[in-house]
């Protein structure tokens, strides 16, 4: 049976904050933000939106009836959760007025959770055939006003619903995968911004890549010419470059070139929206798929999926016949075209009100994108 993903979908808020504004306000070179990190633009959350809402909103874009009727299971992946019981899927559930007689459950490791949902939702649908499970990752990457994480902040979620015979990609059961604990970046259950040493996070994601590669052509005697790509997890979007950096030189001159060609491909919405911790690596094989004129159905992408901690994945999916009728490229580059850019100071409003048990400023409400789904805030403790 194969079995993978059938549909995708993107949603990151109508805010957004130029980043060479950013460098100028905070001293630094414009070069370093677009040149150095590779990032040029970044998501800004207004207080009336949050995991759940981005979340519900991502999926909102690709439910059909026929998905309502076979939905099995709602798998909600976050670092950034809003309760610390009861899981975001169950407001989700709601929100899209899911049957009652499903599961939903949330994950969490850091930016990986959603590989991990992702995963589970294949091996459900492995012995259910028929169902389909939605998987849903949600977050908002802050590390705060003036600090070296700043320019690498962003928001947003991916929706994707896993079924047998998938429309996009099918998910090869080749993965290796490892963990180990290391203090890279952490968020204390009492702090809304994350701890972080960023070199130290760059060098261990790189480490695990390589460590991974070299297990992963072991065991499925692969090599980096049969891959038509790579999907990395992007918290800024030359961390891609470095990973791959490191064994570019087994590929031919050839393949060199292309795997270039489509690591730029997978980078440009994450430049236009910076991290999205869980669903980075998504948002990365969405602009892949959006953006590579050059990929064609039965050709291996490889996925790497990273999550502070640490823990890593390394694994590949197969392109479908047709499979880029069903890839939405345009939808999304006019989502985020239309997005409404804020000054350095409206952003550093928006920033101090994205608050845990936030008021909502019914104000700013006026400005958001209609249809979509807000957060109202929270009343004696409760989520409206
Ligand atoms: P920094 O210290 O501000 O920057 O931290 P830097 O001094 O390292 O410079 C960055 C790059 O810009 C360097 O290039 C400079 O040379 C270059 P590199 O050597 O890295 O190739 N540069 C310039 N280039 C052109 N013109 C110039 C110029 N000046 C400098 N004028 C850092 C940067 C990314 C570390 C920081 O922003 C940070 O800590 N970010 C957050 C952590 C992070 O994103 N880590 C990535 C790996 S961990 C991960 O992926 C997991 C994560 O998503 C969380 C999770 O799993 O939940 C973060």
């Amino acid at each position: 049976m194969t079995i993978g993903i059938d549909k995708i979908a993107f949603y990151t808020p109508n805010y957004v904050l130029d980043l060479v504004a950013l460098a100028k306000a905070r001293g630094d070179e414009p070069d370093k933000y677009t040149i150095g990190i590779g990032q040029d633009h970044q998501a800004v959350v207004p207080n009336f939106e949050d995991v759940v809402t981005m979340g519900a909103n991502a999926a909102a874009k690709i439910i059909t009836h026929e998905d309502r009727d076979a939905i099995d299971e709602v798998i909600f992946a976050t670092e950034s959760g809003i309760d610390n019981s009861k899981s975001g899927a169950l407001y989700i559930q709601q929100l899209l007025q899911l049957s009652e007689f499903i599961r939903t459950i949330e994950v969490k490791q850091a930016c990986y959770a959603g590989t991990y949902a992702l995963m589970q939702a294949r091996d459900y649908v492995a012995t259910h055939p028929g169902r389909r499970v939605l998987v849903i990752a949600s977050d908002i990457a802050r590390y705060g006003l003036e600090t070296s994480g700043e320019v690498t902040q962003g928001a947003g979620a991916v929706a994707m619903i896993v079924s047998e015979n998938p429309k996009i990609a099918s998910i090869n059961n080749d993965s290796v995968y490892m963990s180990r604990q290391v203090s890279d970046f952490w968020r204390p259950i009492d702090r809304e911004e994350a701890l972080v040493d960023g070199h130290l996070s760059t060098a261990i994601y790189k480490e695990m890549f390589l460590l991974l590669w070299q297990r992963y052509k072991q065991q499925n005697h692969l090599q980096i010419n049969q891959f038509a790509g790579f999907a990395f997890h992007l918290p800024y979007t030359k961390m891609g470059k470095k990973a791959l950096d490191q064994i570019m030189s087994e590929a031919t001159a050839q393949q060199q070139q292309r795997l270039a060609l489509n690591l730029t491909a997978s980078q440009r919405f994450s430049r236009e929206v910076g991290n999205l911790y869980t669903g980075s690596v998504y948002l990365s094989l969405l602009s892949l798929l959006s953006h590579a004129a050059n990929l064609k159905a039965g050709e291996k992408l490889a996925i790497f999926s990273y999550g502070s901690g640490a823990e890593a994945e390394l694994y590949s999916v197969t392109l479908q016949p047709g499979f880029e009728n069903y890839v939405p490229a345009k939808l999304t580059q006019d989502m985020l075209l239309k997005r409404q850019t804020l000054s350095v100071g409206e952003y550093e409003v928006f920033f101090k009100a994205q608050h845990f048990n936030s008021h909502i400023d019914t104000k700013t409400d006026a400005i958001t994108r209609s249809k979509t789904f807000q957060f109202l805030g929270w009343q004696d403790g409760e989520r409206l």
